[in-house]
């Protein structure tokens, strides 16, 4: 980790910063993150699958020169996961030496073991302490797949950057973590949190930005390849799939193609590959044969043409 940078003094420094480290945003992207690094509110970002929302929080720790605190949601997840717990199986033993050593007053035992030496911090807790002089970048990846009580207690700690342990007090943080909240939108998250952050919808991104990426991403491929590549998966998002390629699914396939030595496309290889593309057998033998023919020879004549 390299030592920490200042926050970006302008939407285009925002820009040039992500894009340094191999992330492209569209401007209201960089708008939205500007603004959120800048008043110090967090970033909530929904949007399809693979589309780069986690990555953007990655991204920000490592321009920033901040740790990446990543708290991934799941349902069921509780605070003993995601804030803290207490170690009991060294507060026994605490007990057991002080038992052992004939020290029993029960009330000094008591405050002995609920001290910060017998809290373990989990991913909320560790965000509000800076590290390295720097207050962390706390993801909450995936907020929807947490059940509402979670996000009754995230309100707490984003309107406040503080944890209430009963024992111990109110742990507030000297520096407020930058944090970046993420969604697939499987339901809807409270209005509460929503109003607190900057909200985004990150969509798919253009053909320019898409192949700007690829030629990031997996400067392997060919020009000419990426260029149908791109071309190919930005025709596919217009159909009515199941499941719409993100941008993940677009660099593994020109991983693939690169893999299988292709330097251009064709519809033998775009039918025997589409598994890197779609994820549901449905959608699969929709594409397949003739429908991937079709869209090739759109693509063909659309790079021909420009
Ligand atoms: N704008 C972008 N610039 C550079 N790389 C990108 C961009 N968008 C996506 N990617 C790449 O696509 C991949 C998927 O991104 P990421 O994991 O952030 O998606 P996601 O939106 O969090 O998806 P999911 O909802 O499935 O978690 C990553 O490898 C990331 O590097
Ligand atoms: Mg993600």
């Amino acid at each position: 980790m390299t030592a920490p940078a200042q926050i970006p003094a302008s939407v285009d420094a925002v820009l040039a910063l992500l894009e340094q480290n191999d992330y492209f945003a569209d401007r209201r992207l960089a708008t939205s993150v500007f603004l959120a690094l800048k008043m110090g509110r967090p970033l909530f970002l929904e949007g399809e699958a693979g589309v780069g929302k986690t990555e953007i929080a990655k991204v920000l720790a490592r321009g920033l020169g901040r740790s990446l605190v990543r708290l991934q949601c799941y349902e069921g997840l509780d605070t003993a996961s995601a804030v803290y717990e207490w170690n009991y199986p060294r507060q026994m033993i605490e007990i057991r030496l002080a038992e052992a050593q004939g020290r029993v007053d029960r009330e000094a035992l008591a405050s002995n073991i609920f001290t910060e030496r017998f809290l373990i911090r989990r991913p909320i807790m560790q965000a509000l302490e800076p590290r390295d002089g720097a207050a962390p970048v706390l993801l909450i990846d995936e907020l929807d797949r947490t059940d509402e009580p979670f996000e009754a207690y995230l309100l707490e700690v984003l309107a406040e950057y503080q944890v209430t342990i009963p024992e111990l007090g109110a742990i507030k943080a000297t520096q407020p973590p930058i944090v970046v909240i993420t969604s697939n939108r499987t339901r809807e998250i409270h209005d509460a949190i929503k109003r607190r952050c900057f909200y985004h919808w990150v969509d798919y991104p253009d053909a320019l930005r898409e192949l700007d990426i690829l030629k990031r991403k997996a400067p392997e491929a060919a020009e000419k390849l990426s260029r149908e590549v791109v071309a190919f998966v930005q025709r596919l998002r217009k159909m009515d799939l199941f499941k719409l390629p993100g941008v993940a699914e677009t660099i593994d396939w020109s991983k693939a193609l690169v893999a299988l030595d292709k330097m251009t496309l064709d519809p033998q290889t775009v039918n025997d590959t589409l598994g890197t593309l779609l994820k549901y057998q449905d959608d699969i033998t929709r594409v397949r044969g003739s429908e991937a023919e079709r869209l090739l020879a759109e693509v063909r004549a659309e790079l021909a043409a420009a």
